[in-house]
């Protein structure tokens, strides 16, 4: 089975269209670029058209590559105090120079959209999420959209960042899974990746997983979005993977829209909560 991300992200956004309109509610996300990265440019802009999709306001600040870590903290001053911005979402990797924990934890936790605050992290990781980071949470969206019920299973997350891999294995946790994080120091990671029931790949390294990584009917996400040959590639490798899984993510298509899917509705979520 292909968890196709595309087809689910985009009913969700057709539903939060119409949730959003009748609401009353006129939801606004603020995005802040430090510098020109291709990449970066390319997800803001996706996000946007999002916005524009489901009738988000939302507004791009782009800062030069030479800004300082003080130059970004008072534009996202600004955002926090400006009460047309629901949501504030600070796109990532900023650059090297950038003191990047002191810029996420200056956003303030209820517009945090993105959930990397330590505050939002806390509270998922005790259980009481508010606003959970988009990836992990857009993946849970789609296990459940095809009937994945994560109660009970191994889930083993491959890698371990904050973006992903830590709040992905709080959210399986909170859904019952029994949960293995693996990473770079992980010793037999094959052995371990092969017992899960849900795999998901979260490294960054081009067709990392292979099908002897896969155990036979496995739900199989991944997450990664590699350029190889100037095309996007996941972290699994699809052709070999899917003739052993039950289910799999194709890249593109599939975790990816899921992300996007659910910045909407955390975006939404803001406005509802400071309204
Ligand atoms: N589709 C989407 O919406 C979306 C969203 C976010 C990220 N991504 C993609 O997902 C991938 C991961 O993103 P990220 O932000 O989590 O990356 P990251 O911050 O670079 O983290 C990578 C993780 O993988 C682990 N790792 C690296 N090489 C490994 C190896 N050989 N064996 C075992 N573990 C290894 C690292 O372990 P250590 O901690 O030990 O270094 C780290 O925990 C990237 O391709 C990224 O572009 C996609």
């Amino acid at each position: 089975m292909i968890l196709d991300g595309k087809k689910v992200s985009e009913s969700r956004l057709a539903t939060l269209k119409e949730e959003i309109s009748s609401s009353g509610l006129s939801p606004g996300l603020a995005t802040v670029i430090v510098g020109d990265d291709p990449g970066s440019q390319l997800y803001v802009r996706m996000k946007h058209r999002a916005c524009e999709q489901v009738n988000i306001r939302s507004h791009g600040i782009v800062l030069p590559g030479s800004s300082t870590t003080s130059d970004v903290l008072k534009q996202v001053r600004l955002l926090n105090d400006d009460r047309t911005v629901n949501g504030i979402l600070v796109q990532l990797p900023l650059p090297p120079h950038i003191d990047t924990p002191r810029i996420i934890e200056a956003v303030s936790p209820e517009k945090d959209v993105d959930g990397f605050h330590p505050a939002n992290l806390g509270r998922l990781f005790s259980g009481n999420p508010v606003y959970s980071p988009c990836t992990p949470k857009g993946i849970m969206t789609l296990l459940r959209e095809y009937g994945v019920e994560p109660e009970g299973m191994h889930a083993v997350i491959l890698g371990r960042s904050i973006e992903v891999g830590r709040p992905m294995a709080s959210l399986l946790l909170n859904a019952n899974a029994t949960v293995t994080i693996c990473h770079s120091k992980t010793q037999d990671l094959p052995a371990i990746a092969s017992i899960a029931d849900i795999l998901v790949a979260a490294v960054g390294k081009p067709r990392f997983v292979g099908p002897a990584m896969v155990r036979q009917g496995a739900v199989v996400i991944d997450v990664g979005t590699n350029h190889v040959d100037g095309k996007l590639c996941g972290d699994v490798d699809f052709e070999s993977v899917r003739a052993v899984a039950g289910a799999i993510t194709p890249v593109p298509g599939g975790v990816g829209p899921m992300t996007i899917a659910s910045l909407m509705e955390n975006t939404f979520l803001a406005a509802r909560l400071q309204s």
